[in-house]
C-alpha cells in the first residue's frame, strides 16, 4: 500500500490519500469512522460490487447508503436536492462523514452537497474509476452543470481522505480505463518525461493490477505536487488542462452528433494537436512531436479523429471553452516532454493546422 498526505495552505488539515489493492475493507482501519458522528454513503449505481464490499467491512452502525445514476447527465441542480434530501433524512449534522463510492461525476455532484451543507461536511472518496482515481477525486474540485453548461456551479473543498483501490477497477469497460490513461500520459508530458516514456511503453490494458497501483500513485504524486502550488487554479493548476482545450472542442462536437468517443479519446487527441502547436511555435523539436504521438498511440489512445470534424465547428467550440478570458483562448503548451507553461495564446492560423492536423487519415 502506497500513501501520501496533501496540504493546501488554506486549511489547517491535510488530506490522506491511500492506492493499493484491497483497500475497501481496509476502510475503517484507514479512516476513523467511529471519530464521526454519522457516517452516510452514496454510491455509484454501477459500483454495486465496491459498495458491497464497503458495507460488508463498516460498523453496522453505518448502514445508510443513496444510489444514484452517477453520470454526466444526472450532475445537475435534480440531483444535488436528492443528496441534499438524503443529508437531511439521515440527520447529517457538522460531525458527520459523508463516502463517495463511484466515478467522477457522482464525486463530483456529492462533493458540492458536503461542500455546501452547513458550509461544509467531511468527505471520503472512493473512486472507483480510473479517471476519478488520477485526477477527479484529488484536489478539491467539486461542482454540478447548469444551464447545460458543466461545472458552472462548484466549489473547492478537499476531501478529508481519498481511498484508491485498485481491484475496483477490474470490472471497467477498456474504454472506461482508457479516459484515466489519458491523464496519467498527460500528468507525464507535463511534469515528469520518465513517467511519460513509462506509461506510452505499452497499451494501457497491458498493465498488472500491481503495476497499476504504482502509476496511479505517480499519478497522484504529480496532481498532488500542482493542487499544493495552487488550489484554486489562479496557476500552474491551469497546467492539469493540457490536451483539454482541443479535447473538450472535439468532445463537445462528438456529443452533438452522436460520435461515440470517450473523454480520455478526446483528451489524446487533443494532446496530439497542442503538442503539434507546441512544436510549431517553437516550444519543442519535431522529434518531440513525433515522439509525443508515437507515445499515446502506444499506449492505445487515438492520435487522429475517427471521421472527419469540420475545422470550422471545432474553431467555434474553442471559443466557447469555460477557461477562456474574454474571447481569448488560453493555451497550455508543451516547453518540452515533461515541463509546460501556461495562458499562453496562439496565432489562429496554428490552431486551425492543428485541428487539421488531427484530422482522420492526416499524415
Ligand atoms: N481536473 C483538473 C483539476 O483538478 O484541476
Amino acid at each position: 500500500m502506497r500513501s501520501l498526505s496533501i496540504q493546501v495552505p488554506r486549511t489547517e488539515r491535510s488530506s490522506r490519500l491511500w492506492a493499493g489493492r484491497g483497500l475497501i475493507e481496509q476502510v475503517p482501519s484507514l479512516v476513523p469512522v467511529g471519530d464521526y458522528s454519522s457516517v452516510a454513503v452514496v454510491a455509484d449505481a454501477g459500483a454495486h460490487e465496491a459498495c458491497s464490499r464497503l458495507f460488508a467491512a463498516l460498523p453496522q452502525t453505518c448502514s445508510r447508503c443513496l444510489v444514484l445514476d452517477g453520470g454526466e447527465r444526472n450532475k445537475d441542480i435534480n440531483g444535488l436536492g436528492r443528496v441534499w434530501q438524503f443529508f437531511v433524512e439521515q440527520g447529517l449534522d457538522r460531525r458527520s462523514l459523508v463516502v463517495t463510492v463511484g466515478g467522477g461525476a457522482l464525486s463530483d455532484l456529492v462533493g458540492f452537497a458536503a461542500a455546501t451543507f452547513m458550509r461544509g461536511i467531511a468527505l471520503l472518496h472512493i473512486p472507483t474509476t480510473l479517471l476519478a482515481q488520477v485526477d477527479a477525486s484529488i484536489g478539491g474540485k467539486t461542482g454540478v452543470n447548469f444551464m447545460g453548461i458543466k461545472n458552472l456551479l462548484g466549489a473547492v473543498m478537499q476531501p478529508a481522505g481519498v481511498v484508491i483501490d485498485i481491484d475496483a477497477l477490474a470490472s471497467l469497460p477498456p474504454r472506461e480505463l482508457c479516459s484515466g490513461f489519458a491523464e496519467i500520459l498527460k500528468h507525464g508530458l507535463i511534469q515528469d518525461a520518465p513517467y511519460f516514456e513509462l506509461t506510452s511503453s505499452r497499451p494501457f490494458s497491458a498493465w498488472s493490477p500491481e503495476e497499476l497501483v504504482e502509476v496511479v500513485f505517480r499519478s497522484c504524486e504529480i496532481k498532488r505536487s500542482v493542487v499544493e502550488a495552487d488550489e484554486t487554479e489562479q496557476g500552474p493548476r491551469k497546467t492539469l488542462n493540457f490536451g483539454h482545450t482541443i479535447g473538450h472542442a472535439v468532445e463537445g462536437y462528438a456529443l452533438e452528433h452522436g460520435i461515440p468517443l470517450t473523454h480520455g479519446e478526446a483528451v489524446a487527441i487533443g494532446m496530439v494537436g497542442e503538442a503539434l502547436i507546441s512544436w510549431r511555435s517553437g516550444r519543442i523539436s519535431e522529434g518531440e512531436f513525433l515522439a509525443v504521438r508515437a507515445g499515446i498511440g502506444r499506449a492505445g489512445l487515438p492520435v487522429s479523429l475517427p471521421t472527419p470534424f469540420p475545422v470550422a465547428e471545432l474553431r467555434q467550440l474553442l471559443a466557447r471553452d469555460k477557461k477562456n478570458i474574454g474571447s481569448q483562448v488560453r493555451w497550455v503548451l508543451l516547453d518540452r516532454i515533461g515541463a509546460c507553461s501556461f495562458d499562453l495564446s496562439v496565432p489562429e492560423a496554428l490552431v486551425v493546422e492543428a485541428l487539421t492536423a488531427i484530422q482522420a487519415n492526416c499524415p
